[in-house]
């Protein structure tokens, strides 16, 4: 539900993002968090769904987490988030606590290659924003823990090509998989699982 409280977090890290990109903090520093739209499209992905449990690995200070979990909170589910830095973590907690969201998301702290094959469910919406040449590992963690009709979405496959391109060909290239770039923003991978892997 994209209710005042929801918004005025979403606002807030807008501003937030807009402002340390305009006085040049340093990358690791920043949320690197998604565009506005992309958000939007997350959350229209997400809220027409029953009881979706969402896996987003990249949680940073929450932005993207917030569209997702606003989503879940129509029909059902939750967001289960990676993330290892420590002062993102902190972040991420207060902002989805000041959304109201605790019931609809949670988070993992720490490395998501330690975590990840430490996590025993099966996810309906998995969301890929971390490390950009860490994807394919990611991708391949998580690959376990869908079943058909479970969807996948990298974002940045447009905005980082390089060394993205091979992560959506190799998408594509996957009879598992159906799998379409959609040029939104930086560019999103979106690949539906047909059936189980080999
Ligand atoms: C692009 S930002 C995510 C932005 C977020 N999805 C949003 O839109 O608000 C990538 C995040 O992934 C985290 N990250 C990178 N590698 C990770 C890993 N191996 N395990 C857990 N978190 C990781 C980074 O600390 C960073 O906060």
């Amino acid at each position: 539900m994209l209710d005042d409280r929801v918004r005025a977090v979403l606002a807030r890290l807008e501003e937030e993002d807009a402002r340390e990109r305009e006085e040049g903090v340093a990358r690791e520093q920043r949320a690197r968090q998604v565009a506005r739209t992309t958000g939007q499209f997350l959350f229209s992905l997400v809220a027409p769904q029953t009881d979706c449990e969402v896996l987003e690995i990249g949680g940073s200070r929450g932005y993207s987490t917030i569209w997702l979990a606003a989503g879940v909170r129509y029909l059902g589910g939750r967001v289960l988030s990676l993330e290892h830095d420590p002062a993102k973590v902190d972040a991420w907690q207060r902002n989805i606590a000041d959304a109201g969201l605790d019931q609809w998301a949670e988070l993992v702290p720490g490395d998501a290659f330690e975590t990840l094959p430490a996590i025993d469910d099966v996810f309906d919406v998995v969301f890929l924003d971390a490390e950009k040449e860490q994807y394919e590992e990611l991708f391949q963690l998580a690959r376990g823990k869908l079943e058909p009709a479970a969807l996948i979405v990298a974002d940045n496959v447009l905005s980082h090509a390089d060394p993205l391109a091979g992560y959506s060909r190799a998408r594509q290239a996957d009879r598992t998989l159906e799998s379409v770039t959609v040029p939104l923003d930086r560019g999103l991978e979106l690949s539906v699982v047909l059936r189980d892997s080999a």
